[in-house]
């Protein structure tokens, strides 16, 4: 596995791997890999395409009181854990080289980026969308892997990389779970004990309503509460937004038909957890 800080590095490999008929397959993160994390690595690894891995912590997505600070970091042993999965190449840049003093530009996608998470976390997919485009300029992937827990990121990148004509398939791969249903987030550390046990709601009510959903109940606003009434209230959890969207516009839906998603923001504590639930009525 290739390792390296350098931007340039990074396209030089790049070009080679094509240069050898290599397909390149790219996986963004900001460390602190869990499964989530590897099962886009496998499943990059799988299709048989050069494996770029980048590793930073973005500070553009964290709004001004948020945990940029105390973010979980460890890149020695993502490294390791790259290396033994496979990785071509590991890029962890350097914050002043990746956006050098004079930095000004920012990537919008509007009315996808400020509802939902957008809404508590101004700013935030303003970020999201402004280190993808200059990574995926970087890398230059065929496709891109991200995980489904991150839904409105999906729904973001993919708009931006459609609006840009950016020449790359993106590929949503399922959230990866705990045996109980929590999704694995590198925020889960934040979690007491008391608190990891009130999370695996989060996942049984989307559960939940997904089955009344398919028993025939139509109404986005009956499940919206049924949905609030399973995950409980203060002190031990509250309640950010329950929201049921359509799949492509995160437009509110009344009605309950075609692609919607069921995603919620909670916070247990120190810890603001998201999720969701992809449903296709009929
Ligand atoms: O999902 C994440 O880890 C980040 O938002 C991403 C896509 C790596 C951009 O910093």
């Amino acid at each position: 596995m290739i390792v390296t800080s350098s931007a340039e590095a990074v396209g030089r490999r790049v070009r080679a791997a094509r240069a050898r008929g290599l397909r390149i397959g790219f996986v963004p993160t900001m460390g602190s890999f869990h499964e989530g994390h590897l099962s886009l690595m496998r499943r990059a690894l799988g299709e048989r395409l050069y494996t770029v891995v980048s590793v930073f912590v973005n500070p553009l997505q964290f709004a001004p009181r948020e945990d940029l600070a105390r973010y979980p970091r460890n890149v020695s042993r993502d490294r390791a854990l790259a290396r033994t999965e496979g990785v071509h190449l590991f890029f962890a840049p350097r914050e002043a080289a990746f956006y050098p003093p004079g930095f000004r530009t920012r990537v919008r996608v509007e009315g996808l980026g400020d509802v939902l998470d957008g809404r508590s976390r101004p700013g935030h997919f303003e970020g999201v969308a402004t280190v993808v485009a200059r990574l995926l300029h970087l890398v230059e992937p065929d496709v891109l892997f991200l995980g489904r827990k991150d839904f409105q990121q999906t729904v973001v990148l993919r708009r931006m990389i459609r609006d840009l004509g950016m020449p790359v398939r993106v590929d949503v791969r399922p959230t990866v779970r705990e045996r109980d249903g929590l999704a694995l987030s590198s925020r889960n550390a934040y979690l007491t004990p008391s608190a990891r046990n009130e999370a695996p709601r989060l996942h049984r009510a989307l559960m939940e309503a997904k089955v009344a959903i398919r028993s025939g109940e139509r109404s986005a606003a009956r499940v919206r509460r049924s949905i609030r009434a399973r995950l409980g209230a203060p002190p031990a959890l509250s309640v950010e937004y329950v929201e049921i969207v359509d799949a492509e516009t995160l437009e509110p839906v009344r009605r309950l038909a075609g692609r919607v998603v069921l995603l919620l923001a909670v916070r247990l504590g120190r810890a603001r957890l998201i999720d969701n639930e992809p449903v296709r009525v009929p």
